[in-house]
C-alpha cells in the first residue's frame, strides 16, 4: 500500500509544555521539526496547570537555588537523582526569566518583578521557614505558559501535525529509533514520519484513575509506545494524589488557595493539618497532605451526609485576594459548585493528579535503559521529556511548581542534546518497512469485527479498578486483587472490537489505541507498586508502613514485552554540591 511520508530532522509527539519547549529550541537552530499532537496544540493539558513554576528569583523572600534542591530531593523522600535535581533548580531562573521574554504575562508585584507565591514543601534555609518561590500567572500559569510557547513556535516556523494520532515508534534491527507512524484523526489516513532523532512529550496517565485532575487525552501514550518497543517504564508505582481536588469529580483546586492562606477544616471545624505537619501544616508535601485528608476521612471526621470529603477554606482571606490570584478557581467552584469560595469552603478530596515514573532518561533527555554489560545504555535517536519521562526529578514525590519546571528545563536540554547529535548523525538512516508494517497493522486491527468485548466498558473498568485498588493507602492483598482485574482486562481487551456495522468512527479507533497504551501504564503501576515492600513518598503500604533505605533506595524498571521488574540505584551524588543524604521526613 502506498503510503504518505515526510522526513524531519527531529520529531516530537505532543504539543504540551515539553515539546514545545523543545520545539522552539530546535526550529530557532534552524533544525526541520515536526511536532504532532491528537489536540490542537494550546489544548494539551499543560494548559491546565495551575499554581505556577518553581525558581528560586528571591523576588518576595530571600532564597537561592540550593533551598529549591534540597525541597525537592526531600520532597522526593530521597529518591530523585540528585544530579539531576541539582541540574533543575539551578536552570529554573533561566527559564523563567526566558519564558518572560517569550511574552508571558506573570502577575507582577508592586515593584514590577514576577509574583511569587507560597507552595508546598518549599522552606528557606533547608527546611526553616516557608520560601515564596511559585512564580504565577493568577491561577492560569500553565495557560499563559502553554500559549506563549505556541506563538513562539508559529514565529520559529515549527511544522504542526495538530489532530494526528501517533500510533508505534519505528525502531531498526540496531535499536535505532526512526520516526513514527501516525495517523490524521480527520481523514484517517496514516502518514510515517521518518525523523533523525525522535522525542516522546506525550504527558502523564492521570486517565488511569476515575477520578483524576487529567484531560481526557492524558492516557499514557508515549509511555505505552515506549513500553511495545520494549523500553521499561521506571518507578511506575509512585502516582500522586493531589489534596484538593473537587470532592467526587476531581478538578484541580490549586496548591495555590493554600499558598495564599487558605487551609483545610474537618467536620469538627478543626484544622487538622497542624496535627499531621505541626511546621509547615497546610503546606506540607502533597502526599503527607493527601494521607492526611484520607485518615481524617477513614476515622469518621469526614464532611457532608456522607462524611466523604473535607472542607478547603478560603473565606476567611480578602475577597480582593480571590479576585486578583484565584479567578480561575473562583470560576470553577461557581460554575461547577454554584459555590463562592469567597463566602462558603470547597468540598475537597484527594484525587489522581499526576505520574512521577515513566520512560528513563538522562539528563539531556536521552532515553536510557540498563543493560547486563553496561550501566545504562542509550537507545539511539530516542529522547523524552516532560510527564511521560522519568529523569528523576521527583522521586517518589513531586512537590507543586516543579513540574512545570521539569517540562521546560528538559524539554530545553533534550533539544540542547538533539542538536549536538543532529551535527553529528546528518544523513536519515535506512527505514525498516518492517516496523512501518507492524505500526499500520496496530491500526488495522480496529477494523476488525466481531469481537465480544467493549473497548469504553474495559476502559471503564479499569480506571475502577485502579482507583479501588491501588490509591492512597495500599496492601498486598488489596493491590494483587486489582493487578489480577488489569489482567483479566488485558486478556480481554484481545477479543475487543469497535462498533460492529460498516462504519468505524476515527475517535472510536483513537480510544481503542489508548486504552492498549492506559492497559500498558496499569500493568507497569500495579507489579511495580505490588513489588515496592515499603512506604516511601506517594507509594504508602499499610502492612509496610516504614521507608526501608537499606533495601528499597533503587529505582524500579518495569517490561511489558517480557512482564518483568528489574531495579537500577538512584544516582545520590550531585553535579557540584554536597549530597543530601536521607533523613526523616517531617514537616
Ligand atoms: O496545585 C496546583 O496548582 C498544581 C500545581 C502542580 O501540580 O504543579
Amino acid at each position: 500500500m502506498d503510503i504518505q511520508r515526510r522526513r524531519f530532522d527531529a520529531l516530537i509527539i505532543g504539543a504540551g509544555g515539553a515539546g514545545l519547549r523543545a520545539a522552539l529550541q530546535l526550529s530557532l537552530a534552524d533544525a526541520n521539526v515536526a511536532v504532532v499532537s491528537k489536540v490542537f496544540p494550546t489544548r494539551s493539558h499543560t494548559v491546565a496547570a495551575q499554581g505556577g513554576i518553581n525558581a528560586a528569583l528571591a523576588n518576595v523572600l530571600p532564597d537561592n537555588w540550593h533551598w529549591h534542591m534540597f525541597d525537592t530531593v526531600k520532597g522526593s523522600d530521597y529518591l530523585g537523582d540528585q544530579d539531576a535535581i541539582e541540574y533543575m533548580c539551578r536552570a529554573a531562573p533561566r527559564v523563567v526569566y526566558e519564558l518572560e521574554h517569550f511574552g508571558v504575562p506573570f502577575s507582577r508585584l508592586e515593584n514590577g518583578t514576577i509574583y511569587q507565591r507560597p507552595f508546598g514543601g518549599m522552606s528557606q534555609h533547608f527546611g526553616k521557614e516557608q520560601a515564596a518561590r511559585t512564580c504565577a500567572a493568577a491561577d492560569r500559569t500553565g495557560h499563559a505558559i502553554l500559549h506563549g510557547l505556541y506563538q513562539q513556535n508559529i514565529r520559529a516556523k515549527t511544522h504542526f501535525f495538530d489532530e494526528y494520532f501517533a500510533i508505534d515508534l519505528l525502531r531498526d534491527q540496531s535499536g535505532f529509533v526512526l520516526g513514527a507512524v501516525a495517523f490524521d484523526i480527520m481523514t484517517g489516513v496514516p502518514i510515517v514520519i521518518e525523523a533523525k532523532t525522535t522525542l516522546l512529550a506525550t504527558g502523564g496517565v492521570g486517565q488511569l484513575f476515575r477520578t483524576c485532575t487529567n484531560a481526557l487525552i492524558n492516557t499514557g501514550d508515549g509511555m505505552g509506545m515506549a513500553l511495545r518497543a520494549d523500553i521499561p517504564l521506571q518507578d511506575m508505582e509512585f502516582f500522586q494524589f493531589h489534596p484538593t481536588g473537587i470532592a467526587g469529580r476531581g478538578m484541580l483546586i490549586s496548591e495555590g488557595t493554600r499558598g495564599e492562606g487558605g487551609y483545610l477544616v474537618n467536620s469538627e471545624g478543626e484544622r487538622f493539618m497542624e496535627r499531621y505537619a505541626p511546621h509547615a501544616k497546610d503546606l506540607a508535601s502533597r502526599d503527607v497532605v493527601s494521607r492526611a485528608i484520607m485518615t481524617e476521612i477513614r476515622e469518621g471526621r469526614g464532611c457532608g451526609p456522607d462524611k466523604d470529603y473535607c472542607l478547603l477554606k478560603l473565606n476567611h482571606l480578602d475577597a480582593d485576594v480571590i479576585r486578583k490570584r484565584l479567578p480561575g478557581i473562583r470560576d470553577m467552584c461557581l460554575t461547577f459548585l454554584n459555590i463562592d469560595p469567597i463566602e462558603e469552603p470547597i468540598p475537597i478530596h484527594p484525587t489522581a493528579h499526576y505520574t512521577m515514573g515513566g520512560i528513563p532518561t538522562n539528563r539531556n533527555g536521552q532515553v536510557v535503559v540498563p543493560k547486563k554489560e553496561t550501566p545504562e545504555e542509550q537507545v539511539p535517536g530516542l529522547y523524552a521529556a516532560g510527564e511521560c519521562a522519568c529523569v528523576s526529578v521527583h522521586g517518589a514525590n513531586r512537590l507543586g511548581g516543579n513540574s512545570l519546571l521539569d517540562i521546560l528545563v528538559f524539554g530545553r536540554a533534550a533539544a540542547n542534546h538533539i542538536i549536538q547529535y543532529l551535527h553529528e548523525n546528518p544523513y536519515h538512516r535506512k527505514l525498516d518497512e518492517g516496523s512501518v508494517d507492524q505500526a499500520l497493522a496496530r491500526l488495522r486491527r480496529w477494523d476488525q469485527k466481531g469481537g465480544t468485548e467493549s473497548t469504553d466498558e474495559l476502559r471503564r473498568e479499569l480506571r475502577q479498578v485502579m482507583e479501588e485498588h491501588i490509591g492512597v493507602f495500599r496492601t498486598e492483598e488489596v493491590m494483587q486483587e486489582g493487578l489480577d482485574k488489569v489482567k483479566r482486562i488485558a486478556e480481554r481487551l484481545e477479543h475487543a472490537s469497535l462498533k460492529d456495522d460498516s462504519k468505524v468512527f476515527n475517535t472510536a479507533r483513537v480510544e481503542a489505541m489508548e486504552l492498549e497504551n492506559l492497559i500498558g501504564c496499569a500493568l507497569a503501576t500495579a507489579t511495580s507498586a505490588l513489588a515496592r515492600k515499603e512506604s516511601r513518598g506517594a507509594h504508602s503500604r499499610i502492612d509496610f508502613p516504614h521507608r526501608e533505605d537499606a533495601h528499597w533506595m533503587r529505582h524500579s524498571l518495569y517490561s511489558l514485552v517480557n512482564d518483568s521488574l528489574d531495579y537500577k540505584p538512584v544516582r545520590t551524588k550531585p553535579l557540584t554540591v554536597e549530597p543530601f543524604p536521607p533523613r526523616e521526613r517531617v514537616y
